[in-house]
């Protein structure tokens, strides 16, 4: 049914697999269409009370947005780009039903920020956080300037997203972006054990939770203003240089225009 995801039901949880793993999982348009497919039986399969989003292989849960994807985009195309994933991270932020990523190796830039849409986070004791945008010429086009900033608060989002480092599972738990960490060959098991506590709740009682804990502060101008600025970075030679310099496997030579 998907050429990019496994999806499957087990006792009312719907695991979704991104499923590239010579990528990474890198998030390509397949990737992204696929997934906003998925979310929306998420929402309608009433068998379905709750889900996981998972990335596959033993490497990575998703290391970003796909890069090759990057290049002779326009402003105006950038920011198409940048609105798209806004509407399926949104989705899963405001899904009914709880949706936890269960992050199992690298989660980077639209990986980060994926696990950031999520109603909460179990990582693997091998997972790795980070938004490295600024090293191809860019900034987070999927609302990681935004909720990491609810997450970890201004300071620390802007010495995240400024540098581009990577943070290791245990620094990450340290900021509250991982609930919690355990040795990757369990990590799924205990995700499933979590979700059976919430799925034995009401359901409504659950909806509405989730509902209230998403107003808290949620202004769409920022997101909107992130659009705009993703879309701005694709006018310049820096990020063609970057994500050339990427694919190329060389470092990059920015110019500041
Ligand atoms: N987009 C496209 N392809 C990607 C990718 C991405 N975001 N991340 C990894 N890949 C690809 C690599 O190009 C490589 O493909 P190839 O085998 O055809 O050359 C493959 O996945 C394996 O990645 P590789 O870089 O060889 O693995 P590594 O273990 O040496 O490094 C990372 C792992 C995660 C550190 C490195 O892949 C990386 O920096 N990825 C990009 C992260 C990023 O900038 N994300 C934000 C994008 S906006």
């Amino acid at each position: 049914m998907y050429e990019t995801l496994l999806v499957e039901i087990e006792n009312n949880i719907c695991t979704i697999t991104i499923n590239r793993p010579d990528k990474l999982n890198a998030i390509n348009k397949t990737v992204m269409e696929e997934l906003g497919k998925a979310v929306d039986e998420v929402y309608r399969n009433n068998e379905i009370k709750s889900a996981i989003i998972t990335g596959s292989g033993v490497k990575a849960f998703v290391a970003g947005a796909d890069i090759s994807e990057f290049q002779g985009l326009t402003k105006e195309q950038g920011s198409a780009l940048a609105q798209k994933g806004h509407d399926v991270f949104f989705k899963i932020e405001h899904s009914p039903k709880p949706i936890v990523a269960a992050v199992n190796g690298f989660a980077l830039g639209g990986g980060c920020e994926l696990a950031l849409a999520c109603h909460f986070i179990i990582a693997s004791d091998n997972a790795k956080f980070g938004q490295p945008e600024v090293n191809l010429g860019l900034i987070p086009g999927y609302g990681g300037t935004q909720r990491l900033v609810q997450i970890v608060g201004k300071n620390r989002a802007m010495e995240l997203i400024l540098t581009g480092r990577m943070v290791s599972v245990q620094e990450a738990q340290q900021y509250g972006i991982v609930n919690e960490v355990i040795a990757p060959r369990d990590l799924l098991a205990r995700v499933k054990e979590v979700l059976e506590v919430i799925n034995a709740k009401g359901p409504v009682a659950v909806a509405n939770a989730i509902g209230c804990i998403n107003h808290f502060d949620h202004t769409k101008a920022g997101y909107d203003y992130e659009v705009q600025q993703f879309g701005d970075c694709f006018a310049t030679e820096d990020m063609k240089e970057g994500a050339a310099a990427f694919l190329e496997k060389r470092k990059p030579v920015f110019i500041g225009k």
